[in-house]
C-alpha cells in the first residue's frame, strides 16, 4: 500500500506496554477496512511537549493519553473541553488541521455507555450511587453520574480528604462516607462503582463488607483484570445486575477513533476478544 496520507494515531504514556488500546484500535481499523496505524508510545514527561508538537508534522491525527500525562497534556493543549477541565485530566487528543491541539476526556462517556449497553434497565435517576475511591478515575465517574442525573452520590475513600476534595469540586449532591463505614453506604445505593485499584491483579483485595448490597442495584468495577472481581462475584450472588470494567475501556475509545479515522466503531464480543488478546 502507499503510505502517503495514511492517518496515524497512538497512545502516549509511560510505561505503555500493558496498554490494550493498540490491539483495540488495530481491530477496529481492520474490521472497518480502514488505512491507518495506532502506535504505543513510551514518552518521558520531559519529552512530552516536543513529542506533541512533532506528532502532527509526522502525520498523526490524534492520540490517547494515559498515566502519567493525563494532567500535563491539558497545559500543552490549545483547547480543552469543559468536561476535561472539570475532571482535571484529558485522555483524548485531536490534532486539528489548523495546527491546534484539542484535548478531551472520554472516560465518563465510556463509563456511562458501558452501563447503558450492558444494563439496559439501569436508570441512574431512581436513587443514590455509591462510589468507592476518589482518585482520577473517580472524578470522571462522578462527573458523568451527575450528568446522567443521579440524585445523590455517596463517596468513600481510604484517604478521606481526597473524597472531600471531590465534594468541594462537584457540589452538594455528594456526601462523604468514612472508609471504615463504606459497606454501610451500599444499603442505599442503586448504582455501585469501585474506582479504586483494589482487586486488580497484583494489588490487595477490596475488603469492604459487601453484605449490604441491594439486589436491585447495578454494580460495576473499573478493575477489568480479573474480569470478575470479588465485588462483581459477591454482587452476582446478591442478585444484583453486574457490569465488568472492560467495556468502559472499549467505549471510551469510540469518540477518538471516530474523530481520527472517520468511522464510528462498534463494541461487540469480537472487540472484547481483541482487547484481551
Ligand atoms: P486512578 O486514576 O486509577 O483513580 P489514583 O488517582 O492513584 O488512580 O487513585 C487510586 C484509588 O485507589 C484511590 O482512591 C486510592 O485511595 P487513596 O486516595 O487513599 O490512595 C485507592 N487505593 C489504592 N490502593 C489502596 C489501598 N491499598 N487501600 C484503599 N484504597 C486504595
Amino acid at each position: 500500500m502507499s503510505y502517503d496520507k495514511v492517518p496515524l494515531a497512538g497512545v502516549i504514556g509511560s510505561p505503555i506496554a500493558h496498554s490494550k488500546s493498540p490491539q483495540l484500535h488495530a481491530h477496529w481499523l481492520k474490521v472497518n477496512g480502514l488505512k491507518g496505524f495506532y502506535i504505543p508510545m513510551d514518552v518521558a514527561s520531559d519529552d512530552l511537549e516536543t513529542v506533541l508538537r512533532t506528532m502532527p508534522k509526522m502525520g498523526f491525527v490524534g492520540a490517547n493519553v494515559t498515566v502519567p500525562h493525563k494532567e500535563k497534556v491539558m497545559e500543552l493543549a490549545d483547547l480543552v473541553t469543559d468536561r476535561a477541565t472539570l475532571i482535571g485530566a484529558a485522555n483524548t487528543l485531536i490534532f486539528r488541521k489548523d495546527g491546534k491541539i484539542h484535548a478531551d476526556n472520554t472516560d465518563g462517556y465510556g463509563f456511562i455507555q458501558n452501563l447503558r449497553e450492558n444494563a439496559p434497565d439501569w436508570n441512574p435517576k431512581t436513587g443514590p450511587a455509591a462510589v468507592l475511591g476518589a482518585g482520577g478515575a473517580a472524578r470522571a465517574v462522578v462527573a458523568s453520574l451527575l450528568d446522567a442525573g443521579v440524585p445523590e452520590i455517596m463517596i468513600s475513600n481510604r484517604t478521606r480528604v481526597r473524597a472531600e476534595a471531590l465534594q468541594a469540586d462537584f457540589g452538594s449532591r455528594l456526601t462523604v462516607v468514612d472508609w471504615v463505614q463504606a459497606g454501610n453506604m451500599l444499603e442505599d445505593a442503586l448504582t455501585v462503582v469501585n474506582t479504586t485499584s483494589l482487586g486488580m491483579v497484583g494489588k490487595p483485595p477490596l475488603r469492604v463488607p459487601l453484605d449490604g448490597l441491594r439486589k436491585d442495584a447495578v454494580v460495576t468495577d473499573l478493575v477489568y483484570a480479573p474480569l470478575k472481581t470479588r465485588l462483581l462475584l459477591e454482587a452476582e450472588k446478591a442478585g444484583c445486575t453486574t457490569v465488568d470494567g472492560l467495556g468502559m475501556l472499549l467505549y471510551q475509545a469510540i469518540p477518538g477513533f471516530e474523530r481520527w479515522f472517520g468511522v464510528r466503531p462498534v463494541v461487540d464480543s469480537a472487540t472484547r476478544a481483541a482487547a484481551l488478546r
